[in-house]
């Protein structure tokens, strides 16, 4: 068995792509799956996310892409058992433009992946808002991408543009990327918006939406200032909860997936 690749993107900032990774790689770890998070953003927000301070990320995604170090000294241990994540430092954001030189430059972290493939269930990749080549590196490696939503009016605009991307990844770099899913986030039940996007989104894509939604929720949003997932911030909170599920229609897709 090979790890399954999902790159969690969407070119949208601040949608819940980095909440989405840290906690739904969190609540599949705690199903006892073995789970690496590659945090491909130079924002660092998931590193933040599993509690390594700037001080406990000398060995970087950057410093991996670029050459200077091996995987084995990029992995670093998380407090969430069977969890592993690769860091990131502002350091990353350089990355684009040497990458430029580099013939093999959409494939830089294809090939970092491929060398661990079969220590893990699932690879998650955390992207940066944009569609640039970090993100391109992101859906090359991928098996399928995963598009967090957040329930308010422009939602489905950015969609569009995101999926015109994955289908030219999918006629060039990469034929077998599809659409692991798309979760709404921030879901505001006392918000009628939230409701009317929901709807939308589901017509507009139906199947491809999964049941879970993300309900907006402050406990989510407390636990990276503590360095942790909000699984293991506040187990029973509705955040916690959603998370959970989610990972319940992940593993269910186990038996599906080609
Ligand atoms: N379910 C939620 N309930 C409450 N707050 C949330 C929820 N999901 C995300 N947030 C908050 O919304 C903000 C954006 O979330 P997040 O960082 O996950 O988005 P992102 O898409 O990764 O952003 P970026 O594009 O900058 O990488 C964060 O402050 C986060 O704590
Ligand atoms: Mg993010």
């Amino acid at each position: 068995m090979t790890a399954r690749i999902i790159a969690v993107t969407n070119q949208k900032g601040g949608v819940g792509k980095t909440t989405t990774t840290v906690n739904l790689a969190t609540a599949l770890a705690a199903s006892k799956r073995r789970v690496l998070v590659i945090d491909a953003d130079p924002q660092g927000n998931a590193s933040t996310g599993f509690g390594l301070d700037p001080d406990d990320r000398q060995h970087d995604l950057y410093q991996l892409m670029s050459g200077a170090i091996t995987i084995d000294a990029a992995i670093h241990p998380t407090l969430v058992k069977g969890l592993m994540v690769i860091p990131s430092t502002g350091d990353l954001s350089a990355i684009e433009i040497e990458l430029s030189d580099y013939e093999d430059r959409e494939y830089r972290l294809k090939a970092i992946i491929d060398e661990v493939i079969e220590d893990y269930d699932y690879v998650f990749i955390d992207c940066p808002p944009s569609l640039g080549l970090l993100t391109v590196n992101a859906l090359s490696a991928a098996d399928a991408a995963l598009v967090p939503l957040q329930c308010e009016y422009y939602a489905l605009e950015g969609l569009s543009q995101l999926m015109k991307t994955i289908e030219a990844v999918r006629n060039g770099l990469n034929p077998d990327l599809v659409l692991q899913g798309v979760v709404l986030t921030m879901y505001d039940r006392r918000n009628r918006l939230s409701d009317l996007v929901a709807n939308d989104v589901r017509q507009h894509l139906g199947q491809l939406v999964y049941t879970t939604i993300i309900p907006r929720n402050v406990r989510v949003s407390e636990a990276p200032s503590y360095g942790k997932p909000v699984l293991l911030y506040d187990l029973d909170c509705p955040g916690s909860k959603a998370y959970i599920a989610l990972a319940g229609e992940v593993i269910k897709q186990e038996g599906q997936a080609a």
